[in-house]
């Protein structure tokens, strides 16, 4: 089995960015969620695209969920099973910071829904980069147009922070917080030392 690291955070967290810089590291295979397959390209139209307009928060959930099931059925579990890396631009965590707090449907429900579209299928290392909320709002402010769910207002994604700092206190075993603040390479240097000593490189056979 390859090693399935997963990078979480909230919006202009940096996260893409220091996915990619760690895939390539690895020459691991880089996804992210919602949207990298045929599929899930289709339901993340739905879900992000302002067009859409209101989407009960279940339904949004439900759909968040069936991406992550057929994804993590087509690309992530046959990658691992091939002896793959696999770093996920997020997974399970955003489901739960976004539907479980940020549209107040639980995290144990929401949790629920996605142990089933995973059928239990656990990264071994989440990294969550943090940054504050003014940090946040001027790298968005760079970024263009918001999508559904940046556009969704200031409490909901204060609420969606705290969800993500939640899961983290909570399993301290599997997540580990970086401070997303500063530059590209000072933020690659803080993750590459974390998982470095989380995830050390497989020992070379004889
Ligand atoms: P994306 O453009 O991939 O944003 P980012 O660069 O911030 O990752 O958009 C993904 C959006 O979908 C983002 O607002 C978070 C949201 N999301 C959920 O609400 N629940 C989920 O389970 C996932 C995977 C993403």
């Amino acid at each position: 089995m390859g090693r399935f690291v997963v990078f979480e955070g909230g919006e202009g967290s940096g996260k893409s960015t220091q996915a990619a810089l760690l895939a390539r590291r690895w020459g691991a295979e880089l996804t992210f969620e919602p949207g990298d397959s045929e599929v899930g390209a289709r339901l993340r139209s739905i879900l992000l695209d302002p067009a859409t307009g209101h989407l009960d928060p279940r339904a949004e959930a439900l759909l968040m969920a069936a991406d992550r099931a057929h994804h993590v059925a087509t690309r992530i579990r046959p990658a691992l099973n091939r002896g793959r890396d696999v770093v996920c631009d997020r997974y399970v965590g955003s489901s739960i910071a976004y539907q479980g707090y940020g549209r107040e449907l639980g995290a144990d429900a929401v949790g629920a829904l996605s142990a089933f579209a995973t059928d239990g299928l656990v990264p071994d290392l989440v990294v969550l980069l943090h940054v504050e909320p003014e940090v946040a709002a001027s790298r968005l402010a760079a970024a263009g147009a918001p999508d559904r769910l940046e556009a969704a207002g200031d409490e909901f994604h204060r609420r969606v922070a705290s969800g993500f700092l939640h899961q983290a206190a909570e399993d301290q075993e599997r997540w580990v917080v970086v401070d997303g603040d500063g530059s590209v390479d000072e933020v690659a240097e803080r993750a590459t030392a974390v998982v470095n000593a989380r995830l050390p490189d497989p020992v070379a056979g004889p």
